[in-house]
C-alpha cells in the first residue's frame, strides 16, 4: 500500500494537481484526519509493508449519514477526486461515494486475498503468498524430519487465492479452499496410501475460511493415527517488505488511478491484465465474481 501510496503522490504532483491524505481511511474523512502530502512525505516507503496512513473498519461510513458528512468535509477543503486503495469493503465505499455523490473516485485494488475482478493481481498477494511459502519450506524441515504431517492455516476468509497458489509452490499434498468441497475420508485415504509407497510426511494447506487446522489436524490424526501438528500463520501474510512485483505492481496501479483522475475518469478501478495496466468501471469490478482457477487445483492433486 505505501508503494501504491507513493505513486499516486508523486503522479499527482507531476500533473501539478496538490495531495491531501487521509489517515484512517474513511474514518479519517469523516474526522477531518486530512493532511497535505508532499513527495518526501512519501520517501522511504517503497519498502515498507502496512499503510503510513494507517487504516481502519469505519462503520460510520457504512452508513448514508457518514457517508454525507465525508463529502461534506472533502468539498469543505476543496478536494476535487479521491483515490481509494483497497480492498472489497474499500471499493464499495469508493462506489458509494461515486453513485451516490457523484463524487469523483478511482480506486486501486490492495488485498493479499487477491478475490477482486478487473485485475489478475491485488496489490499484496504476491508478498502473502511468498511469506506463506517460506514457512512452507521452513515447516517442512520438521514434518520432514519428524515424520508428521502437519496443517497449515493461510488467510483467506472468503476464498482461497493464498491457499491455492502457496499450495502449489510449497509442494502441498493437499490444498483445502472454500470454493471447493473437500473430503477427509479422501484425504487421509491418499495420505495412507502416499505413505504405503514410502512418504513419511505431508504437507496440508487450509484457507482459513474452510477450516480451522487444529480440527482438521486432530482428524486426520483421529483418522489416520499419523502424528500431526497444525500451524497458523495469520497476521504474518500481510506484513513485511513487499516483494519486486508487489512494488511495481503498486507503482503502476497507483499512478494509473491518478491520472486517470486528473484526466476526468471517474468510478473506475486501475487493474493488471497480462502485462498491460486496464481500467475497469468500479461497479463491474463489485458485481463479478473472481474465480479459482480450476487447471491450478487440478495441478495439486496432479503433483502429490
Ligand atoms: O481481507 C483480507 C484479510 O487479510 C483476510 O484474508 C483475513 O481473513 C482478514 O483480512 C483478517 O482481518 P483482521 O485483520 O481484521 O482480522
Amino acid at each position: 500500500m505505501n508503494a501504491a501510496l507513493r505513486a499516486v503522490v508523486r503522479a499527482s504532483l507531476k500533473r501539478g494537481a496538490e495531495v491531501i491524505g487521509f489517515d484512517h481511511g474513511y474514518e479519517g474523512i469523516i474526522n477531518n484526519e486530512g493532511r497535505p502530502l508532499t513527495s518526501t512525505s512519501v520517501g522511504g516507503i517503497i519498502d515498507r509493508g502496512g499503510t503510513i496512513l494507517r487504516t481502519a473498519r469505519s462503520k460510520r461510513f457504512m452508513t448514508l449519514e457518514g457517508r454525507q458528512t465525508a463529502v461534506e468535509n472533502l468539498h469543505a477543503i476543496g478536494c476535487e477526486g479521491l483515490v481509494v486503495i483497497g480492498g472489497d469493503g474499500s471499493l464499495t465505499g469508493a462506489l458509494k461515494l461515486h453513485e451516490e455523490f457523484d463524487f469523483p473516485v478511482t480506486g486501486v485494488p490492495g488485498s493479499i486475498d487477491n478475490d477482486i475482478a478487473g485485475t489478475d493481481f491485488s496489490i499484496g498477494f504476491d508478498t502473502a503468498v511468498n511469506t506463506a511459502v517460506e514457512a512452507i519450506d521452513r515447516v517442512r524441515d520438521t514434518a520432514y524430519s519428524h515424520e508428521r504431517v502437519f496443517v497449515i492455516e493461510v488467510m483467506g476468509r472468503r476464498n482461497g487465492f493464498i491457499a491455492l497458489e502457496a499450495g502449489i509452490a510449497g509442494g502441498a499434498e493437499a490444498v483445502i479452499i472454500p470454493e471447493e468441497e473437500h473430503n477427509m475420508k479422501l484425504i487421509c485415504e491418499s495420505l495412507r496410501e502416499a505413505s504405503q509407497k514410502g512418504k513419511r510426511s505431508s504437507i496440508i494447506i487450509v484457507a482459513e475460511g474452510a477450516g480451522k487446522a487444529q480440527d482438521i489436524s486432530d482428524d486426520i490424526h483421529a483418522q489416520t493415527g499419523f502424528e500431526t501438528r497444525a500451524v497458523v500463520l495469520g497476521h504474518m501474510q500481510r506484513g513485511g517488505s513487499p516483494t519486486q512485483a508487489d512494488r511495481v505492481l503498486a507503482l503502476r496501479l497507483g499512478a494509473m488511478a491518478a491520472n486517470r483522475l486528473l484526466s476526468g475518469y471517474r468510478g473506475e478501478m486501475a487493474g493488471v491484465e497480462g502485462t498491460n495496466v486496464v481500467n475497469h468501471p468500479i461497479s463491474y469490478v463489485l458485481s463479478t465474481e473472481r474465480e479459482i482457477d480450476r487447471e491450478r487445483l487440478w495441478l495439486v492433486s496432479a503433483m502429490s
